[in-house]
C-alpha cells in the first residue's frame, strides 16, 4: 500500500495515519514529525528548516524532497508507506513521481481530507501531543484520561510551537497558495479519493479504510 495523506492542516491526517499505520503495520512517514524532531534536536537540516517552521512556511522543497527520498530509500518501504503531509508543493509531487519511478513503483492513492477552516481552528487550538511516544489527543475531542499525561506511556502532553493562533493563520494561507492546486492534480491523474474529514475520528475512520480496501484490491 503505497499512499499519500492531502489536506489543510489540522484535518486529522496524522491521526489516521498513526491509526493505518498501527492496524495495516505500513510505516508512516510524516515531513511534519521529521522536521519538528530535526529543529529540535539540531541537525543541519534542523538548523536550516527552524525558521521555517516556526513561521508557519513551507520548508524549501530540495529540504524536504531529499529526506522524503532517504527515508523512501528504506528497506521497511519496499511493500508500502503512509506519506503524511507529502507532497505538498506541485514540485513536490513531481519530485515523488521521479522517486517511485525510479524503484518502477507508483502511488496507489492520494487520501484527500476535506474539511472547513472552523473545523481546522477547532482542532488546533485543542491539539495535544505526547512528548515521550508522539501520541496525538484533543482536549475536547480525543481527551487523555489524566489531563496533561499521555494515556499510553504516562508522558506529558504540550502543545505544538506551530499551533499558536497567528501560525495556524499562515499555515492555512500557505496551504490555499501552494498546496490546494495539488488536488486537481491528483484529481487528474485518477488517484485522488475524498474524505469528508469534518466527522467524528471513527467515521472518518471508516471512510479510510473503505479506501484502502478498495486500493488494496486492486
Ligand atoms: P505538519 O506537521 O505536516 O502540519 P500540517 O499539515 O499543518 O498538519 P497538522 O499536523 O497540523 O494536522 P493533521 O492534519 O495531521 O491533524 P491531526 O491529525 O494532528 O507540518 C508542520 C510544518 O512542517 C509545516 O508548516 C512546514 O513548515 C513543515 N513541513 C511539513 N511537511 C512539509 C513539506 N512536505 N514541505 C515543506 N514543509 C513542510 O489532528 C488535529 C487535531 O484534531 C488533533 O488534536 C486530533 O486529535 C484532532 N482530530 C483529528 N481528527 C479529528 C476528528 N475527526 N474529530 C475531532 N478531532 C479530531
Amino acid at each position: 500500500m503505497k499512499v499519500a495523506f492531502l489536506g489543510p492542516p489540522g484535518a486529522g491526517k496524522g491521526t489516521q495515519a498513526q491509526a493505518v499505520s498501527r492496524e495495516r503495520k505500513v510505516p508512516h512517514i510524516s515531513t511534519g514529525d521529521i522536521l519538528r524532531e530535526a529543529v529540535q534536536t539540531g541537525t543541519p537540516t534542523g538548523l536550516k528548516a527552524r525558521a521555517y517552521v516556526t513561521a508557519g512556511k513551507l520548508v524549501p522543497d530540495e529540504i524536504v524532497v531529499d529526506i522524503v527520498a532517504e527515508r523512501l530509500a528504506r528497506p521497511d518501504c519496499k511493500q508500502g508507506f503512509l506519506l503524511d503531509g507529502f507532497p505538498r508543493t506541485l514540485g513536490q509531487a513531481k519530485a515523488l513521481d521521479a522517486i517511485l519511478a525510479k524503484s518502477s513503483m507508483r502511488l496507489d492513492a492520494m487520501l484527500y481530507y476535506a474539511v472547513s477552516d472552523e473545523v481546522v481552528v477547532d482542532r488546533i487550538s485543542g491539539r495535544r501531543l505526547c512528548k515521550s511516544c508522539g501520541a496525538n489527543y484533543h482536549v475536547k475531542y480525543i481527551a487523555p484520561r489524566k489531563s496533561g499525561v499521555c494515556d499510553r506511556c504516562g508522558g506529558g502532553l504540550y502543545q505544538r510551537a506551530d499551533d499558536k493562533p497567528e501560525t495556524v493563520k499562515e499555515r492555512l494561507r500557505v496551504y490555499r497558495e501552494q498546496t490546494a492546486e495539488l488536488i486537481d492534480y491528483y484529481r487528474a491523474n485518477g488517484l485522488l479519493k475524498e474524505i469528508s474529514a469534518d466527522n467524528s475520528v471513527e467515521a472518518v475512520r471508516a471512510d479510510t479504510n473503505r479506501v484502502l480496501d478498495a486500493v488494496a484490491v486492486r
